[in-house]
């Protein structure tokens, strides 16, 4: 099939990405991940990518069954997974997980703040949506804001690493480490 992209922005945009396996596993072993939205799309795939590596996944999502579903899938690939049944709308849920997260032995190393939302309606037939606003900044900004500003400390600790999947992101170029 032809791209609708041209090939300047296919490199632009979706730049080729290669990872070693092996190094991966030696330097994410034994560490603690901390993933959002992590039971379906790109926040899956990452699950299943970071079940080989050894590392703990600390997998947040709403439904319950999915999560218990996706631990299963982690193990079977050798790895371990600790998950929440989190609505990170609710900020009362919200803190709970907080409270639990600053419990885990060892702390946090890497924060993938992935489960996000978009609005795709139009604004015309937004206008009495405003709650449709408040919940995207909600689980886009504020929810993740509040998760950095507990962990960061932590973080600090582990020297570790916050990765936050949005839409932006997709159109940056890669930064040469
Ligand atoms: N797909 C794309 O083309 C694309 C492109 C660029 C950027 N992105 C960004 O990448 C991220 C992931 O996108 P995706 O398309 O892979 O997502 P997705 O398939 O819609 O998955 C969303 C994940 O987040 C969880 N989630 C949704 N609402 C939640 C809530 N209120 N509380 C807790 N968990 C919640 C979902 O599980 P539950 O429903 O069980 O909670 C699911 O695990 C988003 O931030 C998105 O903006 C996506």
């Amino acid at each position: 099939m032809k791209s609708k992209y041209s090939c300047i922005e296919n490199l632009l945009f979706f730049p080729p990405v290669k990872y070693n396996k092996e190094k991966l596993k030696t330097k994410l072993k034994g560490k603690n991940i901390l993933i959002t939205g992590a039971t379906f799309g790109i926040g899956a795939t990452i699950t299943y990518k970071l079940a080989e590596t050894g590392a703990n996944l600390i997998l947040v999502a709403r439904t319950k069954e999915k999560l218990l579903a996706i631990k299963k899938v982690v193990e079977r690939k050798g790895g371990s997974a600790q998950i929440f049944s989190t609505d990170l709308y609710n900020q009362e849920q919200v803190d709970i997980l907080i409270s639990e997260i600053l419990k885990i032995e060892g702390g946090i190393d890497v924060f993938i703040s992935n489960a996000g939302k978009s609005i795709k309606r139009s604004i015309y037939k937004s206008l009495d949506r405003f709650h449709d606003f408040s919940r995207t900044m909600s689980i886009n900004y504020y929810t993740p804001v509040k998760i950095m500003l507990s962990i960061i400390p932590m973080l600090k600790k582990n020297n570790g690493h916050i990765i936050n999947i949005s839409t932006l992101n997709a159109l940056i170029a890669p930064v040469p480490e």
